[in-house]
This record gives C-alpha cells, structure tokens and sequence, in this order.
C-alpha cells in the first residue's frame, strides 16, 4: 500500500466513523479491505481506493464496516453489571419511585450481548421491577451486527462466554447447535442503526447508558465530543458505564467519577 492510499483509506475510515488507524495498524487495512477488494474485482487496495474516490456510498459504507471491531460477550468484565444491579439500580428505583419509567442506552451494541445481558438482569429483578416501564434501545454503525443481535441467536461458543448456565437455561432454547433467546427477552431490546460521531442521541433524558469499548478506537477530540453527546443525552443524575472500570455519574453512588469531569478531562485508557 502507497502512503497516499493509506492516508486516503485511513481518512475515510476516521472521518465517517471516527476509528483511528494508525500507521502500526496498516495491516488491518490490508486484512480487512483486500477481501473486499478481491469480492469486487478490483485491483487490490488500489483499485479499492480509485473505486472509493468516485465516490460509491455503498462501499464506503463496506469498507467502514469492515473496520469496525465487533468483539463483545455476555457480562462482559462483569462488574459493570454487578454495580448495576446491586448500587445503579437500587439507587434509581428510589429516584425513579414516582415516575417509574426507566431508559437505557447500549451504545455500540455490537452483537447484542450486551443489551440482552441488561435486559437479563432486570427481568431477574422483576420483583422490583413490578409496574414499571423499562425501555431499552441498543445502537451499533455496523449493520451486520445488528441484523445478529436483532435474531437473537447465538452459537455454543458464544454462549459459553460470560453468560451463567443457570440464564442460558432460562433465558435460551437450543435449536440444533445454536441458542436462540426467548422473544420475549428479545421483545425488551430496540435495535437501531446509529453512528455515534454523526447522528444526535437516539432519545434523551437517558437514565442508564453503556457505551463501552468503543471509545478505546478514537482519538481525544472524538472521545471528548462523544462523551459531551452523551452526557447531554443523560438525565441528570444518569449513570454512564464506560469500559471495564466502573461507573460515572453526576449523582453520589459508591465507586463513581464524576460525570462532567470525565468529558472534559482525559479520559482513562482502556475505554
Ligand atoms: C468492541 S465492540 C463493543 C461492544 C460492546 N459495547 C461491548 O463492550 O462488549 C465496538 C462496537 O462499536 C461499533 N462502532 C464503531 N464505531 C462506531 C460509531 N461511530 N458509532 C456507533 N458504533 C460504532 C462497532 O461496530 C462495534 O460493534
């Protein structure tokens, strides 16, 4: 790859979704793209870039997809939802005790483990939950992965990762080699496509939202307007999870950062 080709590809990737790639990172442009390339008939990454620059919409949109990194589980590093259920949600349910409505965020959302991990946890708080409404909406850029998280349906594998068999057996139906999630779990999540750099908040007042392992692939500028957007799309005594640490909230529950100190300082690596 020429330099200007990986500063085209790069620039393109940055701008439409704000993943940085770089120059150590060359590689994954030529593992990721030549499959395109190759798929399309055109004359490997060069081809790709001349390809791109007519421009075509619908492979920019391939070529972003592509680059975008889909990993994700069930309870993924499991303390986030450990100080959801035992201090975000028992602090909420006495601030929310007159409206008894309760909105959630996941953002980037990948696959759905996330959202149904959520969704999990509060239908086994439901007792609580009795009476109140809980709206939960999941968003992801990458409409590969949505169309998965929408279905529902998971392999052995990837149930085996992070999700306690004693939900696996409650929460799934083996059909063949595959887990599929009962609809009604399913029914709790509202995926849609959204890009986090580009579009508003899918709604506002959020009471809860989960953005995490996603600002890991941006740059300082990108993570500081994203966690302005998102700090503007939170009530205000709202809960961010972000990566692996814990929670950030304007309000005082246990173990938490400030919210507005966490949009306007830097933000702690490994996000
Ligand atoms: C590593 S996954 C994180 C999944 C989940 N949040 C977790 O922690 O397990 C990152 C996700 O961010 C999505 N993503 C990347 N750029 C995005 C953008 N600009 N807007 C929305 N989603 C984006 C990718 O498609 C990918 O599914």
């Amino acid at each position: 790859m020429t330099p200007t080709e990986l500063e085209f590809l790069s620039d393109l990737v940055r701008r439409r979704s704000g993943i940085v790639i770089t120059r150590d990172k060359e590689y994954l442009l030529e593992n990721r793209l030549s499959p395109i390339a190759t798929q399309r008939k055109l004359a490997g990454l060069a081809g790709l870039v001349t390809a791109l620059r007519r421009p075509d919409e619908a492979l920019a949109r391939e070529v972003v997809e592509a680059m975008t990194t889909n990993e994700t589980l069930f309870f993924r590093d499991g303390r986030p939802f450990e100080m959801l259920r035992t201090e975000v949600l028992p602090m909420l349910l006495k601030e929310r005790a007159a409206s008894r409505g309760l909105r959630i965020w996941s953002a980037a959302c990948s696959t759905g483990q996330e959202p149904y991990s959520i969704a999990m946890l509060l239908r086994e708080e439901a007792v609580r939950l009795a009476g109140w409404r809980v709206s939960i909406v999941a968003t992801d850029i990458t409409r590969s992965v949505l169309t998965k998280a929408r279905a529902g349906v998971y392999s052995q594998f990837e149930v085996q990762r992070g999700l306690p068999i004693t939900l696996l057996v409650k929460y799934f139906k083996q059909v063949g080699t595959q887990w599929e999630l009962d609809p009604a779990l399913r029914a709790m999540v509202e995926f849609r496509e959204h890009n986090i750099i580009q579009e508003a908040a899918p709604g506002a007042g959020f009471d809860i939202v989960f953005c995490r392992n996603l600002l890991i692939y941006f740059d300082q500028d990108q993570k500081r307007r994203v966690l302005n957007n998102l700090a503007a799309s939170m009530a205000e005594d709202a809960v961010l999870f972000l990566g692996a640490l814990g929670a950030y909230s304007a309000s005082p529950i246990a173990s938490n950062r400030s919210l507005k100190n966490v949009a306007s300082i830097a933000v702690p690596a490994g996000l």
